[in-house]
């Protein structure tokens, strides 16, 4: 169905319901500039993950006297988190297409939610879209991911498929592609070690890290360099380098909310991470990146998959295995040829 076609066909009837993936940051972003924008203070580079989605329904009802938000099969709270950060995203699609109208979210992960498997930003990019198509909002994918970015920087990134860079600091905000899904002979293999949410959200997390960690200018100064190296390395199609800066980038954000008294690796963490090194030590060349909770991320070449993958699943505290690929940005169900 062309662009033309699906709109007219979605007017008048005010729902979408669109998909999207979590995506893996390859040069993290950790902290926000001042202000309620929402921007961070750094710039990141990610992967998006096909092999793990979300899949997220907008109806606008104007008979609802407030929004609803049913997530992973239950109904949220209306004055809890998840419910209030939803309907801040819609009063923004609300202002822009002059409406008031309240709206019903259906919205189911395939994988566990606010762990640190990148939910939010899943969740967020896939809400964006369905929300701006069912209000009928003509946007561009960066107007989109701007308005994700609001709600959950990382969920910019997630508008987009391949490898994806966010800016931060001063002239922060924007998202944009820097190379297609298959740039780079890369597989990410998700070492999950808890079904349970994470303790501290990445918002408190990065807001107690700017408040008490020694380590925060140093590593806001690092940024744009270890940002800069990643994004050659991924133009280039070099996984050594890639591997490498990712593990690196990892293990300098963890150090530095460490020293903030925030952990979010567990004893199993560690194990997986000591693995991916025994591989690397033993020939077999994977790299471990780990985000704002206790799984962990391993980046290995396509062939490699099946032995990373029984290596992962042997870690004492490593509940299953989830493999994934680069894949496509946020788009509308009836796009999905997945
Ligand atoms: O934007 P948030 O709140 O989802 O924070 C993302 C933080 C990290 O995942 C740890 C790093 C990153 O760049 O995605």
């Amino acid at each position: 169905m062309s662009n033309a076609t699906r709109r007219a066909s979605k007017k008048g009837s005010r729902w979408a319901t669109a998909v999207a993936h979590p995506n893996i940051a390859l040069a993290k972003y950790w902290g926000k500039l001042p202000g309620d924008g929402n921007v961070p203070a750094v710039p990141s580079l990610s992967v998006t993950l096909a092999g793990m989605r979300t899949t997220t329904t907008v109806a606008f009802d104007a008979t609802l006297v407030d929004d609803e938000l049913i997530l992973d099969d239950q109904l949220q709270a209306a004055n809890g988190r998840a419910k209030i950060r939803a309907t801040q995203l819609l009063d923004r699609v609300r202002a822009a297409a002059s409406t008031t109208s309240r709206a019903r979210i259906v919205s189911a992960n395939d994988f566990p939610t606010a762990s640190g498997l990148a939910s939010s930003a899943s969740g967020f990019a896939a809400l964006a879209l369905a929300a701006v198509h069912a209000a009928d909002l003509d946007w561009s994918a960066e107007r989109v991911a701007d308005l994700a970015r609001r709600s959950s920087a990382s969920a910019a990134r997630s508008v987009f498929g391949g490898f994806v860079e966010l800016d931060g600091g001063a002239e922060g905000g924007a998202s944009r592609v820097v190379a297609g899904p298959n740039a780079l002979d890369l597989r990410v293999i998700v070492a999950v070690t808890t079904e349970a949410a994470k303790s501290t959200s990445s918002t408190d997390g990065m807001k107690l890290t700017q408040e008490r960690s020694p380590y925060y200018a140093a590593w806001v100064a690092d940024a744009p360099d270890a940002h800069a190296r990643m994004r050659a390395a991924v133009v280039a199609g070099d996984f050594t380098r890639v591997g490498e800066l990712a593990e690196r980038s990892a293990l300098s954000m963890h150090a530095c909310a460490m020293a903030a008294g925030i952990v979010y690796v567990t004893g199993a963490t560690l194990a997986a991470l000591a693995e991916v090194r025994a591989m690397r030590a033993s020939g077999l060349e994977a790299y471990a990146t780990i985000d704002a909770g206790p799984h962990l991320k391993c980046l290995a070449r396509c062939a490699d998959v099946a032995a990373v993958h029984e290596r992962l699943a042997a870690v004492p505290g490593v509940v299953r295995i989830i493999e994934t690929r680069p894949g496509e940005g946020a788009r509308l169900a009836d796009e999905d040829a997945s």
